[in-house]
């Protein structure tokens, strides 16, 4: 089986090609990313030489490149992860995240569809897997959470392009009969992730004596799933999910932003000593809210369970302190 994987060079699509790699031997995969500032090719060094893996360094916003690659390579299944991804930088700057996510995700579906309609009469086996967001919902208050009914109320730029993106990726499957599959995740967490997000910033701002930002109280909640959780439910969506279908995929882990900081702080103290007065929870200041910030966002995650069997297996301390761990090594704290 051939796969094209988008994205693959980032915090996600990395994991998830080593993920595909490691578990699937006869899967072939074709890693095409356009290597934005997000993107780190380093983490594929380990399978680099592999005859099962290769990278082609694409641009999805062009759609002359992505149909000349596409009738080349000939993919039986899109595994389609690559987005302008980062919240605030869509805040600052949407046009990209237009760009990449809807222009991209468009171009991807149509060229998919002019490669596969000649199987147009049945349901076409070859699969075109679509990774989205929680975010699409919108935001909840203290109680609930998302399921796969739930309206889009998407607030955030970026968000909101994710939304168009599941929406395309509906329109193909209803109107032209694609086998498409639509995910809907919480946030990840782990190996890979760009430095920007929470987790890498408290961790390098702290080892460096840094304050460490906390957008308004602190008190916006979000549900944390490890990245490999992740990847092995979207291998499980990919390869048993139902056609035309869509699954949320959640870690049942809410954490308030401020005591996921402070845990954060904790194992830093025990980890590298302690930071600044004895604590690197010292360190931890308060900045100007993001602007439209959702306040909380939770995802029930049983049709997955009860459909297609996964779970999350990982145990969520276990994981966090590995992950502390291996930026540890990145920013230079620990040897390897
Ligand atoms: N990180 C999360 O917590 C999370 C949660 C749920 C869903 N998602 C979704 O998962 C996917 C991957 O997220 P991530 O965190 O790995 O993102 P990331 O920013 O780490 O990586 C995105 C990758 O896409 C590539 N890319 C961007 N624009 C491109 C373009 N025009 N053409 C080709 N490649 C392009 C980048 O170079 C980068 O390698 C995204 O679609 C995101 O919306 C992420």
């Amino acid at each position: 089986m051939k796969l094209i994987v988008t994205g693959g060079a980032g915090f996600i699509g990395s994991n998830m090609i080593l993920h595909l790699h490691k578990n699937y031997p006869d899967v072939e995969i074709v890693n095409i990313d356009k290597l934005t500032y997000a993107s780190d090719l380093s983490y594929l060094e380990p399978i680099k030489q592999s005859d099962r893996y290769r990278f082609k360094k694409l641009d999805i916003v062009d759609r002359d490149a992505v149909h000349d690659f596409f009738q080349k390579w000939n993919p039986d299944g899109i595994i389609h992860l690559a987005a302008e991804s980062h919240v605030d930088n869509s805040i600052k700057g949407p046009e990209p995240f237009v760009y990449s996510n809807v222009v991209g995700t468009f171009n991807l579906l149509e060229e998919s569809r002019l490669l596969w309609e000649k199987n147009e009469k049945t349901l076409n086996p070859r699969r075109f897997l679509h990774i989205s967001t929680d975010e699409v919902y919108g935001t909840l208050g203290d109680e609930g959470s998302f399921n796969e009914t739930t309206s889009y109320a998407p607030n955030s730029p970026y968000s909101a392009s994710k939304a168009s993106s599941d929406f395309l990726v509906r329109s193909y499957h209803h109107t032209f009969g694609m086998n498409t599959v639509i995910t809907n995740c919480s946030n990840n967490y782990g190996p890979h992730q760009h430095d920007e997000k929470l987790i890498p910033t408290v961790i390098r701002k702290a080892l460096a004596g840094e304050e460490i930002p906390v957008y308004g109280k602190g008190d916006n909640v979000r549900d944390w799933l490890f990245v490999d959780d992740h990847c092995n439910a979207l291998a499980t969506v990919f390869f048993k999910g139902k056609a035309g279908e869509q699954y949320n995929i959640g870690g049942d882990n809410e954490w308030m932003n401020l005591e996921l900081v402070n845990h954060i702080c904790q194992i830093l103290n025990q980890e590298y000593g302690e930071g600044p007065d004895g604590d690197y929870r010292n360190l931890i200041s308060f900045v100007t809210d993001r602007l439209g910030h959702d306040y909380r966002y939770a995802v029930n995650a049983s049709k997955i369970k009860k459909e297609l069997g996964w779970k999350p297996s990982q145990d969520f301390d276990n994981m966090l302190r590995q992950t502390v761990r291996w930026f540890m090594k990145k920013y230079g704290y620990l040897q390897s």
